[in-house]
């Protein structure tokens, strides 16, 4: 029996590895979910997989959660400055721990890339290597998501702004990401390895055509000046820091940092990986799902929650009905004669299904001893406009 764990367990990335572990037939009891918020885990928890609290500063509650654990995805953090310390420790813990192979998310070349987001992942690919314990990088590329998220901006400025008109990027979805790294913690013959994870590459004017598709609307690409390019995002608000290091990002694709051959994607996936249209159009097309419950107190289920999830949604509540965004979803709930509706809709399948999840596994809980079932419909009533919020 080999015991898995992976580290933001709770994160986008982090939840579709799971979900790909848990597919492929790993026991939930087999599989150790690192996260440091218990209550963002709970569905982690109804799962049955093992959640355990540790934050990339505690060493020692990283080595009590690493405890039993044989191969470890150390998905690489999120706060920029802070993560070669962070997963510092939690390569020190796996040594103590005693785990037998760490997979770890790097960036695409990360040893010779020269974007700004590149030094902590050197870094830690050189902890790593230190610390002697079998290692697997996979060097992931940008996520088609870093564009689709975006299309609220390029559909207000009507265009797709950017700096790097003769670049090509080698882009693929988080799905694909997450299957590699499902692959590479089950692959039973590779401990040691690097991959250079991409999709296949495309040019901004095709990527510009690809959302325009999904958006149905013209969102041409338009090029400027680097220079042009900074003083945009500052005029939008930005803080010199953040619009430096944007710009620098750019200049990096411009330099064709993010672009690559898609081969060890495709290796580990064992399938070609996702095409940039493919991948946008899964993203972007809007669908909704209904559940009618029925129940004889549809009112106070409603408010019971609202209530419970307006800590994390804003609901707005207009007669029968209240409504709030959940990730870059919508969700509402409607109270009928004898029948609660609740209503789930988002762009693509991951936003679809995370508003279905919020909305459907809070009531069965609170509808448990009165055995309130919670089945969704895919709804043809889609919403016309897709309104992702970068979630
Ligand atoms: N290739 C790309 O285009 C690209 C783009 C963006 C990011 N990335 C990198 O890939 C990683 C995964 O992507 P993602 O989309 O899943 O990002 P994400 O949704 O932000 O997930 C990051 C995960 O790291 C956890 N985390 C952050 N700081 C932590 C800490 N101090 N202690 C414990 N856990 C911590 C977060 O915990 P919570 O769930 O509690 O927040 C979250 O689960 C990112 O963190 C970043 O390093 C790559």
């Amino acid at each position: 029996m080999t015991t898995f764990a992976v580290t933001g367990a709770t994160g986008q990335l982090g939840r579709l590895v799971v979900r790909d572990l848990l597919d492929r037939g790993v026991a939930p009891a087999d599989l150790v979910a690192v996260v440091r918020d218990e209550a963002k885990a709970q569905p982690l928890a109804d799962a049955g997989v093992q959640v355990r609290v540790a934050s990339y500063e505690d060493v020692a509650a990283l080595q009590a959660a690493l405890a039993g654990v044989d191969r470890l995805l150390l998905i690489s953090g999120s706060e920029v400055g802070k993560r070669v310390a962070q997963h510092g420790n939690v390569v020190d813990a796996a040594r103590a721990a005693g785990v037998l192979r760490v997979v770890y998310t790097s960036l695409l070349r990360a040893d010779s890339n020269t974007m700004p987001l590149a030094a902590e992942h050197q870094a830690t690919e050189r902890l790593l290597a230190d610390s002697g314990l079998p290692t697997v990088v996979l060097r992931n590329g940008w996520y088609v998501e870093n564009y689709t998220t975006q299309l609220p901006t390029y559909l207000q400025v009507g265009a797709i702004i950017g700096a790097a008109p003769d670049a090509r990027v080698a882009a693929a979805p988080r799905t694909d990401y997450a299957a590699a790294a499902a692959a590479a913690l089950l692959d039973d013959g590779t401990d040691t390895a690097v991959y250079e994870l991409a999709g296949p590459a495309a040019s901004f004017p095709e990527l510009a055509a690809a959302l325009s598709e999904a958006a149905g609307q013209e969102l041409p690409y338009r090029a400027v000046s680097l220079e042009d390019y900074r003083a945009g995002l500052l005029a939008a608000g930005l803080d010199e820091g953040t619009a430096g290091f944007v710009t620098a990002l750019e200049a990096g694709t411009a330099n064709g940092e993010l672009d690559g051959p898609s081969t060890d994607l495709e290796r580990l996936l064992g399938r070609p990986a996702t095409d940039l249209r493919t991948a946008v159009t899964r993203l972007l097309t809007p669908l909704a799902s209904r559940a009618d419950v029925v129940t004889d107190a549809p009112d106070r289920y409603a408010k019971q929650l609202v209530s419970h999830l307006g800590r994390r949604a804003e609901f707005t509540t207009e007669g029968p009905e209240s409504s709030a965004q959940i990730g870059s979803g919508t969700a509402r709930v409607v109270v009928g004669d004898g029948v609660l509706t609740l209503l789930a809709a988002g762009p693509g399948e991951e936003s679809l299904a995370r508003v279905e999840h919020v909305l459907g596994s809070h009531l069965e809980r609170f509808g448990a001893r009165n055995e309130l079932v919670v089945q969704w419909t895919r709804s043809t009533d889609t919403p016309a406009a897709v309104t992702p919020t970068g979630a």
